[in-house]
């Protein structure tokens, strides 16, 4: 089934239709910059240019960065505070609308790293803020919400997302220590049999993955930028 696939993002909104029975985009990605403000209204108006942009009248999966359940948004850490509440899924035409973490993870366990794995499989990803997507034989718990695990009285992602990185000028083996940090507190807590590195900081797995020691296998996400897109038409299709 063809379905096209919106990835919402603290930078970035970004499209593409997506066969989601190969999980391949079936063009070129089309991205827009995320508006400033970033309210409910401004960004629907950038989902329906994607819309236009595709000439697209099929079924459309969104991802939202923050808890969705059955379609509503219940927070906004990194975008307008205006979002909870919001029926996300009527707002954008009657699209599958999920958690932004839950898709890349849905498209790396179907489509990439973790396809066929059985056991607990962890996603995490290290952008403007930390998702978490958790799986157990291949099965999504929804909403983990790992980021905002308490390390040191702060939000996880406060210490160790990769906006954080940027904004205090961390070295990649400085920023390392805390990720492992972090880590280690989420592999105790689950004991995961893989850890998949997702988000921005994915692509530049090799400059702080080898300062990361932990007993669980921690590896980079295969699908990176395209797995928020293939994730959210892939749950779209699965709901269709
Ligand atoms: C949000 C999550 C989201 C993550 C990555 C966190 O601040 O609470 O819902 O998945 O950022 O965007």
């Amino acid at each position: 089934m063809n379905v096209l696939g919106i990835d919402i993002g603290g930078s970035g909104i970004k499209g593409a239709p997506v066969d989601t029975k190969a999980g391949e985009l079936l063009e070129e990605r089309l991205r827009v910059p995320t508006p400033h403000p970033s309210g409910p209204d401004e960004v629907a108006g950038v989902v329906a240019s994607i819309v236009k942009h595709f000439g697209w009248n099929g079924p459309v999966g969104v991802t939202f960065p923050g808890v969705v359940v059955n379609g509503v948004v219940r927070s906004a850490a990194n975008v307008d505070r205006s979002w909870v509440g919001v029926d996300a899924s009527r707002l954008f035409g009657g699209a599958t609308v999920l958690n932004d973490a839950d898709a890349a993870g849905l498209a790396e366990v179907r489509f990439g790293r973790g396809r066929g794995l059985k056991g607990s499989v962890l996603l995490l990803t290290f952008g403007t803020g930390i998702g978490s997507a958790l799986f157990t034989d291949g099965v999504l718990v929804p909403n983990t919400e790992l980021g905002h695990l308490q390390l040191h009285g702060k939000d996880a992602e406060h210490r160790a997302s990769a906006r954080v990185r940027d904004e205090h000028g961390l070295s990649w083996e400085k920023w390392a220590e805390r990720v492992e940090e972090y880590l280690r507190h989420v592999e105790m807590l689950f004991s995961p049999s893989l850890i998949l590195i997702g988000g921005g900081a994915s692509k530049k797995a090799e400059k702080f993955l080898p300062y990361v020691h932990l007993d669980t296998p921690v590896e980079p996400a295969a699908l990176q930028n395209e797995a928020g897109i293939i994730g959210a038409a892939h749950a779209a299709a699965a709901r269709a």
